[in-house]
């Protein structure tokens, strides 16, 4: 299920280039990366935090800061997908094939998604990619 595996360090980039898990996904953040820096937006995600306990079935709010985002026309793809992962070994352990939720605007600034029923750890994060990549930072998810 947690296929994928990067380190903390090399982050998602290339780890999502080199899988070649999403194609389209991959190629829209490589134009995006030689031809234009200033369409790489980051919002820093505000929820889920350290603090963050998310129980098994519960619908879970994430909201990410979006004060700082350009026009939509400098953005080169606005639409968000939320990927889970947990970190262990200096690895983020992504599960790039299971989006928990994907296909909303990243200048909503917040998506509503139900928590997978997955082996509950404190060590959770969330990714959240639009064209550039942000990562939460660790939470539990509980049993329901
Ligand atoms: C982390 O390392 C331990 C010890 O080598 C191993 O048992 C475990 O499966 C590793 N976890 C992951 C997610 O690879
Ligand atoms: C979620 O996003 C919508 C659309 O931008 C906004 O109207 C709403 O106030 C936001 N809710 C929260 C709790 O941030």
């Amino acid at each position: 299920m947690f296929s994928s595996s990067l380190t903390l360090k090399s982050l998602a980039l290339l780890a999502v280039v080199s899988s070649a898990v999403d194609v389209a996904y991959a190629t829209s953040l490589v134009v995006s990366d030689l031809e234009a820096r200033r369409d790489v937006v980051a919002p820093k995600i505000i929820t889920p935090n350290g603090n963050t306990v998310w129980p098994v079935g519960s619908e879970q709010l994430v909201t990410w800061d979006i004060l700082d985002l350009p026009p939509d026309e400098q953005i080169t793809n606005p639409i968000g997908k939320v990927i889970l992962g947990y970190d262990e070994n200096s690895s983020l352990n992504l599960d790039f094939f299971n989006p928990i939720v994907q296909g909303f605007l990243l200048r909503d600034g917040n998506v509503t998604l139900t928590v997978p029923n997955v082996v509950p750890k404190t060590n959770y994060l969330i990714v959240l990619y639009g064209n550039s990549v942000n990562t939460s930072p660790n939470f539990a998810i509980t049993a329901s």
